[in-house]
């Protein structure tokens, strides 16, 4: 199995460490900055006598490497900083989207396409119109994070194991995001039983504002210690077909209700991408929420249309 990184920055290298020290896949890192990938990659191969795996690792600037690739992480983009919201980041994030899908395509026409950069719903977008794949091979990674801190925050609140703590949000990656209370739970008993309602409501928001959060604190680029791990969880699921249901970035073709957007919802990912979409069954007050965020997404589409017509 072989997996292509695209962006050997933050998100990009730590996803490289994770996944080839998880015993996943060989990894390709690229990155347009000369000597980047190949210094960060030759670091990584370095630390693999003690980790103790043998997976293979090389960097590089140039696309023919990532032929073969099963899946291919596009991280390539700019991070935001204090005061920017990831909206910001479209103009310059959908057109580095665009070429790089256009060189992956070009070398690697089979591989899925993972997205990272932001604003993440609509480089999917992007991504999915630039390659013409189809929607079980372009999907965006979001919904794991947001999740993952989710789980986070409420462990901390009741002191208990983070990994005891089942959780989902759903919707785009931003404000808008929709955490799902109702349907979370720790060792199976509801969280609107452990914690109460106003408490759930603050942890509710600091989800919402997490990556704003970690921004605030490291001043110069975003979060990548969870966001990596959250894309290595959904590249283990596909490359090992275990089936995860997980909160993924999808086309939707009218499930919630929804057509041609894409968004965060539960789906399965195996050996053949992103497997089925599943619907779970939502609130008025959810799905008013869902659509909501739906609405904010197509808005920013649209926004990227408008400004390809002006260019
Ligand atoms: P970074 O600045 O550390 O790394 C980005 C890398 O992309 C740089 O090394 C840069 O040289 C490279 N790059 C830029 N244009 C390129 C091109 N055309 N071809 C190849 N490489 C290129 O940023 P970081 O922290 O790794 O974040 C990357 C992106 O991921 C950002 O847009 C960030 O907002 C997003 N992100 C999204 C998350 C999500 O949940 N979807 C979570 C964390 C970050
Ligand atoms: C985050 O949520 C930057 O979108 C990224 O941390």
């Amino acid at each position: 199995m072989k997996v292509t990184i695209v962006g050997a920055g933050n998100v990009g290298a730590t996803c490289a460490q994770r996944i080839v020290e998880a015993d996943i896949a060989e990894v390709y890192l690229v990155d347009v900055i000369e000597g980047l990938a190949t210094g960060k990659a030759l670091d990584i191969a370095e630390a693999a006598p003690v980790v103790g795996h043998s997976r293979h690792i090389e960097g590089g600037e140039d696309y023919a490497p990532a032929a073969g690739s099963d899946i291919v992480i596009l991280t390539a983009g700019k991070p935001r900083t204090p005061g920017m919201s990831r909206d910001d980041l479209l103009q310059v994030n959908a057109a580095i989207t665009t070429s790089v899908v256009e060189s992956i395509v070009a070398v690697a026409p089979d591989a899925l396409l993972l997205m990272v950069a932001n604003p993440l719903d609509v480089t999917t977008y992007v991504a999915q119109q630039v390659s013409g794949l189809p929607r079980e091979r372009v999907i965006g990674m979001a919904g794991v994070l947001d999740s993952s801190r989710f789980r986070a925050f409420i462990a901390m609140e009741l002191g208990c194991c983070p990994s005891e703590v089942t959780a989902m949000v759903l919707g785009g990656h931003g404000d808008s995001m929709v955490p799902l209370p109702r349907h979370s739970t720790v060792s199976g008993i509801p969280v609107t039983q452990l914690i109460p309602a106003e408490r759930l409501e603050a942890i509710v928001e600091r989800t919402r504002k997490a990556g704003g959060e970690i921004v605030s604190y490291l001043k110069t680029g975003s979060a990548f210690y969870a966001p990596s791990a959250a894309v290595t969880q959904m590249v283990g699921s596909i490359l090992r077909d275990e089936k995860r249901i997980l909160p993924t970035c999808v086309k939707l073709q009218g499930e919630y209700g929804i057509d041609d957007v894409f968004l965060g919802v539960p789906a399965v990912l195996g050996a053949g991408g992103m497997e089925q979409v599943l619907e779970v069954e939502l609130s008025d007050e959810e799905r008013a929420a869902l659509d909501a965020s739906g609405d904010h997404v197509r808005e920013t589409i649209a926004q990227w249309q408008k400004l390809q017509q002006e260019s």
